[in-house]
């Protein structure tokens, strides 16, 4: 076992985890030798997640940054998840084991700070299938399946199940207030998405765009040459699935986002996770029966593409200091 574990140090490299609007959904106990995640349900979107499904996830990639910090200091770990029946906001407990640490996750360490959601235009160079295999076995080690979607009529159908669920949302008076207010924070807030992380659609582009949309936008598109559709990039369309669909599995496929992601970064390659077609049930269930034609839940969608050229980098969003997400220890 590593001297000193340095928990406080692990829990702040796994805020920088990604989470759906940066909510930041979580609350962290850390004891003498094993760190509590704890689901913050007051930070739920309730009208864009209303199966609580991106929560978890966000929560799951929290918990996996946090293995990977922790592999980062040779430190091996145990991870019980959801360890008391009678509290469904304790989502896990990690505890620290002697042995060494898992060195696929140490690995992965490099990238924490590194990966950006990407919302802009990305290349026309394809994504090589060697890549999106070494992105789908990270998922897989978490017990979860990446489905690339690369067959045109597929992909399109996918595409419509995108747009599909925007138009859904559009409806929905409480999902346009939750953008609003997790695009618009107050000063000092160090949550939600600013601006700057946005770009606006590209013009000419060909096609709906798998994006969400934002009200504010203040990142500058690549100059890139417009292309032909269905999104004017070459970047791929993921379908992150599990076997079942209850809390534990949105856990694990938060798990899996993040090992995906921060496998992909590493590779250079840009990355969005896209929810809107996963928050409506019936775009999930279309995209499970016509696009996927299989058994397993759709989780989340990951769009994953290299950088256009000459692209600039993202500024990294904020994050809330440890002191205001510790649970007494
Ligand atoms: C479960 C989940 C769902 C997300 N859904 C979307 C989405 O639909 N569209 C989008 O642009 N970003 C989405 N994101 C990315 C978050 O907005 C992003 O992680 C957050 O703003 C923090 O920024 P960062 O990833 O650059 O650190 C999602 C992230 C998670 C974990």
């Amino acid at each position: 076992m590593s001297p000193s574990p340095d928990l406080a140090a692990a829990v702040e490299h796994a805020l920088r985890a990604p989470s759906v609007h940066n909510t930041q959904p979580w609350r962290w106990r850390i004891l003498p030798s094993a760190v509590e995640l704890h689901a913050d349900w007051t930070r739920h979107l309730a009208w864009t997640d209303p199966d609580r499904r991106d929560l978890l996830i966000s929560c799951g990639a929290a918990l996996h940054h946090l293995r990977v910090a922790l592999a980062a200091q040779d430190l091996a770990v145990r991870v019980a998840r959801l360890p008391d029946p009678d509290r469904n906001g304790h989502l896990a407990s990690v505890s620290i084991e002697p042995g060494g640490a898992d060195p696929i996750d140490a690995a992965l360490f490099a990238a924490v700070h590194r990966r950006r959601t990407d919302r802009r235009r990305m290349s026309h160079r394809q994504v090589p299938a060697a890549a999106l295999r070494t992105i789908a076995e990270h998922a897989d080690r978490e017990h979860a399946t990446l489905h690339p979607v690369t067959d045109p009529a597929l992909r399109e159908r996918l595409g419509a199940a995108v747009t599909e669920a925007a138009r859904t949302q559009a409806h929905a008076p409480g999902y346009a207030s939750e953008l609003q207010i997790w695009t618009q924070r107050y000063a000092g807030a160090r949550d939600g998405i600013p601006a700057a992380n946005v770009a606006a659609p590209p013009p000419g582009l060909v096609g709906a765009s798998p994006l969400r949309r934002f009200p504010r936008s203040g990142l500058d598109q690549p100059h890139t040459p417009t292309g032909t559709g269905p999104a004017d990039d070459a970047a791929e369309l993921l379908v992150l699935t599990t076997p079942h669909d209850e809390p534990i599995d949105r856990l694990r496929a938060g798990e899996a986002t993040s090992a995906a992601l921060l496998a992909a970064t590493r590779l250079g390659l840009a990355t969005t996770p896209l929810s809107q077609a996963t928050e409506i049930a019936t775009t999930r269930n279309d995209i499970r029966s016509h696009v996927l034609g299989i058994l397993a839940h759709p989780q989340l969608i990951l769009r994953v593409g290299w950088p256009a050229s000459h692209a600039g980098e993202i500024p990294a969003t904020d994050r809330r200091d440890l002191r205001s997400v510790l649970l007494p220890g």
